[in-house]
């Protein structure tokens, strides 16, 4: 396997988690976010996804090079145990050159320990040239945002099955120290995590993947997305809604500032 040879300390010691104990993790856009997850996740994913959730992008194409390393230096400063992973966004890996010189500019401003990119066979060769220039992969397959046409699941049809499992041997020998499967059929989700030796990070891809990756502010219920991949395990909306209520009843009342917080 290519890592053994190639990759850090931080990457193998994940890599041995495979069929040891189940891979938390999530995605952050900014410190203070990053910095509470960060005791909980063995991996933080600054996401592509922010283009939609934060800037209300219709697709993460128009997502660039530099929201990414400037969201990135921020979540760095709130991660200290997690691997920090950053998205290549798109148009930003269409030849080994320019994703080498991209992906070289991410890691130097953000100190990120990877990256992540998203396809199959396409992007094998650009990902062979980044391993070999020391840069840690992590692949996507399933739904690939930044090419999707549709947000159906993938794995329904023999021939799309078949291809995701091809896709998943190809990253794994081009050297991806883990794959993420976005919503990919159950059974075909547990043959790849079966068949791979790397881990695979399901978002929507059951249960049976080494680990599992959300979206953060899907999870607290800053987002509104009604996907059926993802579970809300807290109302921030609602904390934050009360929170502002409170706030403007104190200042219309002249409640707040109290003396304990004059000068
Ligand atoms: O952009 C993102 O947040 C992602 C995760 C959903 C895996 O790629």
């Amino acid at each position: 396997m290519v890592f053994g040879k190639l990759m850090n300390n931080k990457i193998t010691n994940f890599i041995k988690k495979k069929n040891k104990s189940k891979i938390i993790s999530l995605t952050a856009y900014s410190k203070n976010v990053a910095s509470i997850i960060d005791k909980h996740c063995d991996l933080i994913l600054v996401g592509d996804s922010l283009g939609s959730v934060l800037y209300n992008f219709s697709s993460t194409k128009k997502v660039t090079l530099d929201m990414m390393i400037e969201h990135s230096k921020s979540v760095r400063m709130g991660v200290t145990k997690s691997l920090l992973v950053v998205d290549m966004p798109y148009n930003t890996y269409r030849n080994s050159k320019e994703a080498l010189s991209n992906a070289k500019k991410i890691i130097s401003k953000t100190k990120c320990d990877a990256i992540k990119l998203e396809g199959g066979k396409k992007v094998v060769q650009i990902i062979k040239t980044l391993i070999k220039n020391k840069i840690p992969v992590m692949g996507h397959l399933g739904i690939l945002p930044q090419s999707a046409t549709n947000f159906k699941f993938k794995g329904k049809k023999l021939t799309e099955r078949n291809k995701i499992l091809k896709d998943s041997k190809l990253l794994e020998e081009a050297g991806v120290f883990s794959i993420v499967l976005e919503c990919v059929e159950s059974s075909l989700a547990k043959e790849i995590t079966k068949t791979v030796k790397v881990p695979t990070i399901g978002i929507g891809a059951s249960v049976h993947c080494d680990g599992q990756v959300l979206v953060t502010d899907d999870l607290i219920g800053l987002n509104k997305i009604k996907a059926r991949f993802v579970k809300r395990y807290s109302n921030i909306e609602k904390q934050i809604n009360d929170a502002t209520l409170k706030f403007k009843k104190d200042v219309v009342t002249s409640k707040f500032p109290t003396k304990k917080h004059s000068y």
